[in-house]
């Protein structure tokens, strides 16, 4: 009781326009982080990529490198080593050979050693290796920078030609026998090349296992936020929040007011008025996205929006103070806490293209090819994000930090080669989770209509991105157990 008087008490003197210092973020928003992300978390534009975070290797998971063909389709181009993990504790010879590729991150060896992956792996007695793409980690042809022309060899098509050549041509240190089946593996972008190898190189590829694959490539991806708006139950007034009191002064013209709204958030730094907006809807985002239940924490959504209906007094103007505090005191759980940590995370121009670094690539990448632009929902009543979030902001970023790519991502091309919503996929297995933003671009999604054997697509519910991925606990729901089982069993029907 005397938490909420004093709650009331100092929204009530914000609001009415008394700048009086509080400390209500641990109210606010009993926010906490998960141990361990899903494997694949973090994996939007901009905003939900991370630096890799350095891990400990087990000193039993031997690192390699393979020798790769830096142009495969041109003659002579050159070699880079391409590194990778492999885990043969449970491999008997004969067994499938599980060829994973972590996608737009650096090889981590979380996957390899404890992740549903490698228990799958373990339990068909098969060897399992964990690849980095191209351009990621450490795995980079011999460049300087990532100025546009040296990251020409960062496509779709070269990617799914360095697994095929490592298919073709494995280490003889694994002493991978000829007739071995290869089941590829990947989460989120990665599940794309999971799905597409199998699709590509049926005779290379038995069997493939996507997981949250956002198979259709899409500019205007309006969906991202529509997801996030109908997992939260807040989602109305963060809305009105957006609607009624940062987007009028965004819009407003007044660089006061502007100024006054970015302090308000503890992000003065960001100069950029859109990368304010884009930052100020990233813990809602993340939150979504990486959404886990566990005995062990509160519920992460449901403590995200106690606070909207926690307070008596019900305005635009609350929500948005409510909000602004969860921002704030999201961004410093989970260290994103100086001037600088808010600058790297959230400022355009602090993306580096100076030196190999995973979220350049994947900028490129998602700018080159992909989209998946995170845009306002314009035919939306509820958004999460700022109107000033558009499609012109993104291509923007892309223009800024590979000045002559294409004007915008080659979407057409790319669904049109590797199918998109209406691809014919034999022998892949898909998963995908009910509340993850990604799967309106999975072929879970309303609009996919893809070829597809009967049984062979699992929506879990209460999943969010990549759940599966994650070592099995006892505390997971029914739901994720059922996905586990269904991969397992459908996959034994083609190995
Ligand atoms: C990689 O292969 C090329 C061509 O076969 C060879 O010239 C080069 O020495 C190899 N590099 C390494 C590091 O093994
Ligand atoms: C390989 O994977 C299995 C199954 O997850 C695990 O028990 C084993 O410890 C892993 N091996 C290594 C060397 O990490
Ligand atoms: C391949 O065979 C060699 C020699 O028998 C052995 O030392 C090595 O551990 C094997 N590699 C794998 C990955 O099983
Ligand atoms: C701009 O915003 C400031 C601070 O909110 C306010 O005091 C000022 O009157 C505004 N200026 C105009 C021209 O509206
Ligand atoms: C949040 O929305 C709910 C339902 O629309 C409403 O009852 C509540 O008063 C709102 N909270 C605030 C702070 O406006
Ligand atoms: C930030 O988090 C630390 C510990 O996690 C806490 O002690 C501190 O009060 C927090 N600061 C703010 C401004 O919320």
């Amino acid at each position: 009781m005397m938490k909420y008087f004093v709650l009331i008490f100092i929204i009530a003197t914000i609001v009415s326009g008394c700048s009086v210092k509080v400390n209500a973020a641990s109210i606010l928003f009993n926010l906490h982080t998960r141990s361990m992300q899903s494997p694949q978390a973090g994996t939007s534009p901009i905003t939900e990529v991370g630096p890799p975070q350095p891990t400990e290797v087990p000193s039993s998971l031997p690192l390699f490198y393979y020798n790769q063909t830096i142009d495969h389709f041109s003659k002579n181009s050159g070699n880079f080593l391409q590194r990778y993990y492999v885990n043969s504790t449970f491999y008997k010879e004969g067994g499938p050979i599980f060829l994973h590729t972590p996608g737009e991150s650096g090889i981590d060896p979380i996957i390899p050693t404890s992740s549903f992956v490698s228990d799958l792996a373990a339990s068909f007695n098969g060897m399992l290796i964990s690849l980095e793409h191209r351009f990621y980690g450490e795995s980079y042809p011999p460049i300087n920078d990532l100025s546009t022309p040296n990251m020409k060899f960062l496509t779709i098509d070269q990617a799914l030609s360095d697994f095929a050549n490592f298919i073709k041509y494995p280490p003889k240190e694994l002493n991978i026998t000829k007739d071995s089946k290869w089941v590829m593996v990947g989460g989120s972008y990665a599940g794309n090349l999971a799905t597409w190898m199998r699709k590509k190189f049926p005779t290379l590829v038995s069997a493939a296992y996507a997981s949250s694959a956002p198979i259709e490539a899409k500019l205007d991806f309006f969906e991202f936020d529509q997801r996030i708006a109908k997992a939260l139950p807040c989602a109305q007034n963060i809305s009105d929040a957006f609607r009624f009191v940062y987007d009028p002064i965004l819009l407003s013209g007044n660089e006061t007011a502007i100024l006054e709204l970015k302090q308000q958030f503890g992000l003065e730094m960001l100069e950029d008025n859109k990368d304010f907006a884009s930052a100020i809807s990233h813990p809602t985002a993340s939150i979504v996205q990486n959404y886990v239940q566990s005995p062990d924490i509160p519920d992460p959504i449901l403590s995200v929006c106690a606070p909207f209906s926690q307070v008596q007094s019900s305005s635009p103007e609350t929500s948005a103070f409510i909000y602004a505090e969860g921002v704030k005191a999201f961004l410093n759980l989970t260290g994103i806490i100086t001037p600088e940590d808010k600058l790297a995370k959230f400022a355009t121009t602090s993306i580096n293209t100076k030196e190999k670094n995973d979220l350049a690539s994947y900028t490129y990448q998602y700018c080159n090819e992909l989209g998946y632009y995170q845009t306002f929902p314009k035919s939306s009543p509820i958004s999460t994000r700022s109107q000033i979030i558009n499609i012109d902001y993104y291509q923007g970023q892309c223009d800024f930090l590979f000045p002559g790519i294409t004007s915008s991502p080659t979407i057409k091309k790319t669904n049109k080669k590797f199918g998109g919503f209406n691809g014919k996929f034999s022998k892949t297995v898909f998963v995908n989770g009910d509340i993850d933003p990604w799967t309106a671009l999975t072929v879970s999604s309303e609009s996919a209509n893809p070829k597809v054997e009967k049984d062979t697509i699992f929506l879990i519910k209460g999943g969010s991105h990549v759940t599966d991925f994650a070592p099995p606990s006892p505390s997971d729901s029914d739901s994720l157990q059922e996905a586990r089982v269904f991969v397992f069993n459908t996959l034994v029907k083609w190995l």
